[in-house]
């Protein structure tokens, strides 16, 4: 048994697949399909993803494991894990803030993921409006259409902007998404987040298999695998020498794969005592990794077998412009294109779903709190729990979705204020900007490097050991070393560079072209 005393009615994943699929559909994500794609072009491609592999098999994965033992022996939630983790090694009970920070982090995540899994929403609408309206004038035969046959391509990349332009849409959608997400999480472990996985995962493998063995096939296979795979050394050796690749590598794992978050330790906790850790963690590491590069072999041949779409993605970037630019562009030029947007989009939309419904699941089950109770009064709690701070995060990512406005169009005050705009690194960054940079770039470090710490030191390696039960000494005392030493170091060296030195030096940097700017000012002859 564990040492949780709580834990007798806990809630618990029906089984090893079940919990597998859960924790896949939370990894696998928004991160996968926009932000990978996004990072790994910008940084040099193939090197990158030779440094992001490294980052999940030595850092990432024995994380993981942590945070899983770590949420199944501790139970409850992961503050209170955490907290009966460190009294039961009669350590201070302050280590439980791991699990406020954590839960901070993903909750704040939640805000803004939400909205931007409505744009995803409304691409589906308007993919699925656009065929349908085009098979109701022109029979079935029009299922065969590229996507957007009625569409100019100007229309197509105005896309985007429009959406933006309308707040009014983007809130509904926005709403619509926080809904279906408190909705399912309001229905508990097994009847909520287990059940929901089972629908959405096997049908986002199928279509992911589907777009990327039909983009092989249609598109220029070569061209999306140099640019994911080749190495672009120049790239690399500029971004090595400021240190920033790194950084991105392990930033990326952790959002990615869901660490530091607080997540994986919850989900952990409804794990079963009989389930193997370590070889679960390997799966939805493995999972999550080749999901990205498979989603960059559906995007990016297509993309590729076009020339002047290869332009627009150097043009407009790989981020949400490739998704809802770059893309629907592509699709509008081949055959069944209409039925490949409306399979793409869902793909992305259900994906964000089961992390949207990880994330808010961290604090409810903090909200649930002491689980003894009948079981009527658990399931009122739990729906009070869901409907609460799912409103509050939905209530927070208005101010998101507004700040998206272009100040031209509107001014929603969001798209003006910037919160912490007294702190020049912060100047000129809105709301969404702020809660980016604070929860990728400090909070899920900062919880990922105290993980380990408290994993590797604070708790007694019996008890890791207990729980791990890795076949062998060996293997445990590899886990042991990535995270007692691995894990803390790089994680640590990376978030100070990146919360503290890498701000400063672009701060610096800013003041020295606004210097230059001013001295080249007055250096111009007065009129
Ligand atoms: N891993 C998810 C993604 O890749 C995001 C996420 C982060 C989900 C943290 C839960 C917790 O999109």
């Amino acid at each position: 048994m564990g040492i949780s005393s709580g834990a007798a009615n806990q809630e618990h994943w029906s089984g090893r697949a079940a919990f597998i699929l859960a924790a896949v559909g939370s990894a696998v994500g928004l991160g996968n399909l926009v932000r990978f794609p996004y990072v790994a072009g910008d940084t040099g491609g193939g090197a990158f993803v030779v440094l992001y592999l490294l980052c999940i098999l030595f850092i990432g994965i024995p994380v993981l494991m942590a945070e899983l033992y770590i949420g199944r022996r501790g139970g409850g939630s992961s503050v209170a894990a955490i907290r009966r983790l460190a009294t039961a090694e009669g350590k201070s009970s302050t280590w439980a803030l791991i699990g406020w920070i954590g839960m901070v982090a993903s909750f704040l995540i939640v805000t803004f993921y939400s909205v931007l899994a409505g744009w995803v929403l409304h691409f589906v609408l308007v993919s699925i409006g656009d065929l349908a309206a085009n098979v109701g004038e022109n029979g079935p035969g029009a299922l065969a259409a590229p996507a957007f046959a009625n569409m100019e391509e100007g229309e197509i990349s105005a896309q985007l902007g429009g959406l933006v332009s309308n707040p009014t849409r983007m809130l509904v959608m926005h709403a619509i998404f926080m809904a279906v997400t408190v909705f399912i999480v309001s229905r508990g472990v097994k009847g909520g987040i287990e059940a929901a996985a089972k629908v959405l995962m096997p049908i986002f493998f199928f279509l992911l298999i589907m777009l990327t063995l039909s983009s092989l096939v249609n598109g220029d296979a070569a061209a999306g695998f140099s640019f994911l795979f080749k190495p672009d050394f120049s790239a690399l050796a500029a971004n090595l020498i400021d240190g920033s690749i790194l950084l991105q590598a392990i930033g990326q794992a952790f959002f990615s794969l869901s660490l530091g978050s607080a997540m994986m330790v919850t989900y952990g906790i409804y794990m079963s005592r009989e389930e193997d850790i370590p070889t679960s963690a390997k799966v939805v590491g493995m999972a999550d990794t080749s999901v990205a590069l498979v989603a960059g072999l559906a995007i990016f041949p297509i993309v590729f077998s076009f020339p002047a779409l290869a332009a627009n993605l150097d043009e407009k970037g790989a981020g949400f412009a490739l998704l809802f630019d770059t893309l629907p562009l592509a699709f509008h030029q081949l055959p069944f294109g209409g039925l490949f947007a409306i399979a793409f989009f869902i793909m992305t939309l259900f994906a964000a779903l089961t992390s949207s419904i990880a994330l808010l699941e961290v604090a409810v089950a903090f909200t649930d709190g002491d689980i003894d109770v009948a079981p009527d009064q658990r399931r009122r709690r739990r729906l009070i729990g869901a409907i609460s701070l799912g409103g509050l995060a939905f209530l927070i990512g208005v101010g998101h979705a507004l700040s998206q406005v272009p100040v031209s169009v509107q001014d929603t005050f969001f798209n003006s204020w910037q919160p912490l705009g007294a702190i020049p690194l912060f100047a000129g960054k809105t709301l969404l900007d702020v809660v980016d940079f604070l929860t990728a770039n400090v909070l899920l470090l900062l919880g990922g490097f105290l993980t380990a710490i408290f994993a590797g030191w604070i708790v007694s390696t019996s008890a890791a050991k207990e729980e791990l039960r890795f076949g062998n000494e060996a293997a445990f005392g590899r886990w042991l070393f990535l995270v007692r030493w691995v894990a803390p170091a790089f994680v640590g060296a990376v978030l100070i560079y990146g919360a503290i030195i890498s701000p400063v030096l672009a701060q610096r940097a800013e003041r020295g072209s606004e210097a230059a700017q001013v001295i080249e000012e007055m250096s111009q002859p007065a009129e």
